[in-house]
């Protein structure tokens, strides 16, 4: 195959330069923009964090009010996008439902379609994370009969995604702050991740100079399975499968066994093989929102103890699988009210403004059609003959 290198999934192989995030997996350490994660949960809020990613500074504190003042002006769905709402199943996963508005908002917003000029394209980008939470919100109101509720101007970002998810319209929705501080901590930590399935799925999309809505919805579709974004989902499923702490040594067993297709959700990593920061802070977070709130969830306690029996055993050390970010994450988001299956679009909301500053990045470059190329093992020419 004369000059081609085989690289299954491009796992070693750098597909682009990106001055956005830095990984080391065998340090654990992530960095947006030069910052280290730890540093931007605690200090930093989720859309400080989103314009840093997208601009590459920590923003001015006029910055940081013309963009509230963007989100706040573009957090609305049109009409007709709530409309489509109404002809999914109620049944439908908020996944399935959110590739498809997402993608839809592309026929809306002509008006940004040259994605030359460098204003529609910061454009565009404002209109996906403002729009984000309430096309997130609408999904799980929608599949539980209740009215859909817009964004309130006076709260910020997590809080305003809280009260659209489960506000009530006969009555006063109250922040909890602790929750929102939480949420908004989950969104911090999942916002970008260099150049993981969704993101490489929206930059290989956006190079064909693809509507970047439609960029996003593909990046929303890749995120969706249960080895990415949908892994939040799959631990906590998992953790109510083993229902109690004598039974951890089973699904130990289970997970070492190569007859066995059951893997341990929210362990292991492509890139973190030492530890992923992530999870220490959402570990953390966990603990200090069941303690607000006097929850004592079963749950937390298998997870815990999980984890120190895996971290002992032979088959994780020798393969340097430790908890990821979403071990801890389900955890939390079902403390806050989240069920289960709008884990992964809580990811989705955050991931936003990773996804987006990638397009971003993308576009500023000179930069053509990615096209990989493959390894053809079938078969050789043969010439065609009528069936007899
Ligand atoms: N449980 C049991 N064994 C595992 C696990 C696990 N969770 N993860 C990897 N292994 C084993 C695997 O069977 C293989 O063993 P052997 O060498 O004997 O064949 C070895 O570890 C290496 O596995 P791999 O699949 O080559 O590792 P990878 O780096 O390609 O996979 C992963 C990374 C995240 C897909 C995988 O660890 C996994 O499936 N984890 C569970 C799903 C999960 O938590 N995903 C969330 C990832 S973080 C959030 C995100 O990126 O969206």
């Amino acid at each position: 195959h004369g000059l081609l290198a085989f690289d299954p999934g491009f796992r070693s192989t750098a597909a682009c330069k990106s001055a956005i995030t830095f990984v080391d997996g065998d340090k654990g350490i992530l960095l947006y923009r030069g910052y280290p994660i730890e540093e931007l949960a605690e200090h930093s809020d989720f859309i400080e964090v989103a314009y840093l990613l997208m601009n590459g500074e920590l923003p001015t504190v006029m910055q940081r009010t013309q963009l509230d003042l963007a989100l706040g002006s573009h957090n609305l769905l049109h009409e007709q996008v709530l409309s489509f709402y109404r002809g999914f199943r109620r049944d439908a996963h908020p996944m399935a439902v959110m590739v498809g508005v997402v993608g839809a908002l592309s026929a809306f917003y002509h008006d940004v379609m040259n994605i030359r000029d460098a204003n529609d394209r910061q454009l565009a980008a404002t209109r996906l994370i403002a729009k984000m939470p309430m096309l997130a919100a609408a999904s799980y109101t929608y599949s539980i009969g209740r009215p859909m509720r817009y964004p309130n101007n006076k709260l910020d970002y997590a809080s305003n995604f809280l009260q659209m998810m489960f506000g009530s319209p006969v009555a006063e929705y109250v922040v909890d702050p602790v929750l929102a501080r939480a949420l908004d901590v989950i969104f911090t930590l999942h916002a970008d991740h260099e150049q993981n399935a969704s993101t490489s799925t929206v930059r290989l999309a956006a190079s064909s100079g693809a509507n970047p809505f439609a960029c996003i919805a593909a990046g929303i579709a890749s995120l969706w399975g249960p080895a990415h974004g949908g892994a939040n989902e799959a631990v906590l499923k998992m953790l109510m499968e083993i229902g109690s702490v004598e039974n951890i040594p089973k699904a130990i067993a289970r997970a070492k066994d190569k007859d066995d297709s059951f893997r341990l959700m929210g362990f292991g990593h492509r890139i973190y093989k030492n530890f992923d920061p992530r999870s220490r802070v959402i570990q953390a977070q966990a603990k200090k929102v069941l303690t607000h709130l006097g929850k004592d969830d079963p749950l937390l306690e298998i997870a815990m103890r999980l984890e120190e029996i895996a971290l002992k055993d032979e088959y994780f050390i020798g393969r340097k699988l430790y908890p990821n970010v979403d071990f801890y994450s389900g955890i939390l988001l079902r403390a806050m009210g989240f069920p289960m299956n709008m884990f992964t679009a809580v990811f989705a909301v955050a991931r936003t403004a990773g996804w987006v500053s990638h397009w971003l990045e993308l576009q500023g470059e000179s930069h053509g059609i990615d096209r990989p190329r493959q390894l053809y093992v079938g078969k050789a020419l043969r010439h065609y003959s009528k069936a007899k």
